[in-house]
């Protein structure tokens, strides 16, 4: 059997780290996940066991590698992608992280956030965010704070920040690289977009001294090579980026107007708009979509804290189903007119209202409520949070006539069918539903001259379904304004 080249994409989520090979032609030939422990230490508070995270990694890659070699596929290099913002301080001596990683969905710099509200016009014009505790500035700032002598370790130049991606570049580099992409650089808060450097002022405004933070390179880059004993040879790393812009990437999102919306943990609607860094006036974010050949790419980004994690509560949470695929069939059993909305602010409520304070409600309850009503109000909330960020792209002037979709959430057809009814365009699903890794697999690939540019990745493209909207226009207004009713009841709740 003669070998092929294949690329390694490593996916490391807030609920599992994948490890996938791909052929150069995208077509998957090994895959391998491991789930690891959430800790909810506190109210709003979540966190991940760095070294779960690192053996994870470890074990899922050498998994796929020897899978694919099984199958006379090389890898011959490593994409990375990862859960984004979630943020880690490390010893640079040790290697060992001086407490867990506080996860982006975390919300325990809330109060922080709020008292410097006044400079968030200032923060937003450098970084494209907003004063959330979602970014990671207020999370480093808070271990620098709260863990005992982290503070003057860091002033002494002896701990490290990094994001998901750089901590794992650290360990599988054996800590001689410290870096991170321009992405994952962008979701920070410390990191100004337009200039593509770390920022002095901000660095100022949330107390994180400078010695503290990683290079920044492109997407398409030299990352390091891994630590040869870890996979039975030195890997290059030649891509990085966080999972959306992965996703982008990886589903071809290469044109301005070009959108994509991505159900995983949360939900996160992407829209290319080219080398401009638009502003938006109704609360999406500024962000980097990527950056290749000293060229970055901008994208106006809405972010829903809760997708498919709405689906883990009512399985996990309060048992209501045994298994996320049933959500599909219990949705279907009900009509439009069942009368219950979910309104899903278990991590606060994202974009457009960013109110880190919501609480999740459920509204329009009866004695004849089953746990269809649950499983259907909770899938229906995704496609209804979907069109409020298609109305702030609309108020923004950006008006898409199509959603490229992904995530393990469209595997469900009667969401894709929902989604189409509510936002009124067509719908359509990759046949490589893998778009975050195949996009980190896709940079590597650029950075490693298996790909020529983006039009032959482009020839990999293919779509599997397009679902496009038939709804009746009375039910769905109907719908839409029950939604708004209980999303400002929700709101009110939270003051
Ligand atoms: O910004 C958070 C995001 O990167 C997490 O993605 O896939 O876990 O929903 P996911």
């Amino acid at each position: 059997m003669s070998s092929q080249q294949g690329i390694l994409s490593i996916d490391q989520g807030t609920t599992s780290t994948r490890a996938i090979v791909f052929n150069l032609d995208g077509t998957k030939v090994a895959t391998s996940q491991k789930e690891f422990t959430q800790f909810y230490p506190n109210n709003g508070w979540v966190e991940h066991d760095p070294e779960e995270i690192w053996k994870t990694t470890v074990e899922t890659c050498k998994d796929a590698i020897h899978q694919a070699q099984e199958q006379g596929v090389m890898v011959a290099g490593i994409g990375i992608t990862n859960q984004r913002e979630t943020t880690l301080v490390w010893d640079r001596e040790t290697g060992q992280a001086i407490y867990n990683a506080i996860v982006w969905q975390d919300r325990r710099t809330s109060a922080f956030c709020n008292s410097i509200k006044v400079k968030e016009a200032a923060v937003t014009a450098k970084t494209g965010l907003l004063l959330d505790p979602y970014f990671s500035a207020s999370k480093v700032k808070w271990l620098l704070d709260e863990v005992d002598g982290a503070r003057a370790l860091a002033e002494q130049g002896k701990l490290a920040f990094g994001t998901i991606d750089s901590f794992l570049i650290w360990r599988l580099t054996g800590g001689k690289k410290h870096v991170t992409d321009t992405t994952n650089a962008s979701r920070t808060n410390l990191f100004n977009i337009h200039d593509l450097k770390w920022d002095k002022d901000l660095l100022a405004l949330f107390d994180v001294p400078e010695s503290v933070l990683p290079e920044v390179l492109q997407c398409a880059d030299d990352f390091g090579t891994t630590q040869a004993n870890l996979f039975g040879k030195s890997l290059p790393i030649a891509g990085v980026a966080g999972d959306q812009q992965a996703a982008l990437f990886g589903q071809c999102c290469f044109n301005p107007g070009d959108l994509k919306s991505t159900y995983g943990t949360g939900c996160f609607a992407l829209l290319n708009t080219g080398d401009k860094a638009l502003n938006s006036q109704h609360k999406l974010l500024t962000t980097i979509g990527y950056t290749i050949n000293g060229k970055t790419t901008y994208a106006l980004e809405g972010s829903i804290f809760t997708a498919g994690a709405n689906i883990q509560w009512l399985r996990d949470g309060i048992g209501v189903i045994n298994d996320a695929k049933e959500s599909q069939a219990l949705a279907e059993s009900l009509d439009y007119d069942h009368g219950v909305v979910l309104v899903p602010g278990f991590a606060g409520l994202g974009a457009p209202h960013w109110n880190p304070d919501a609480r999740a409600s459920l509204y329009g309850m009866t004695r004849g409520t089953s746990q269809a009503h649950f499983a259907r109000a909770a899938l229906e909330a995704v496609c209804y949070q979907t069109y409020d960020l298609q109305q702030a792209m609309a108020s923004d002037g950006i008006a898409s006539s199509k959603v490229l979709v992904d995530g393990g959430m469209v595997a469900n057809d009667w969401l894709c069918q929902f989604l189409s009814d509510i936002l009124q365009v067509d719908i359509q699903r990759p046949k490589n539903m893998e778009t975050t890794a195949i996009g980190a697999a896709y940079l590597a690939g650029l950075q490693l001259g298996l790909y020529k540019n983006l039009e032959d990745i482009m020839s990999h493209k293919q779509i599997e379904n397009t679902f496009s909207p038939r709804i009746d226009q009375g039910i769905r207004t109907t719908l839409l304004s029950q939604w708004q009713k209980a999303v400002d009841a929700t709101l009110a709740f939270s003051e």
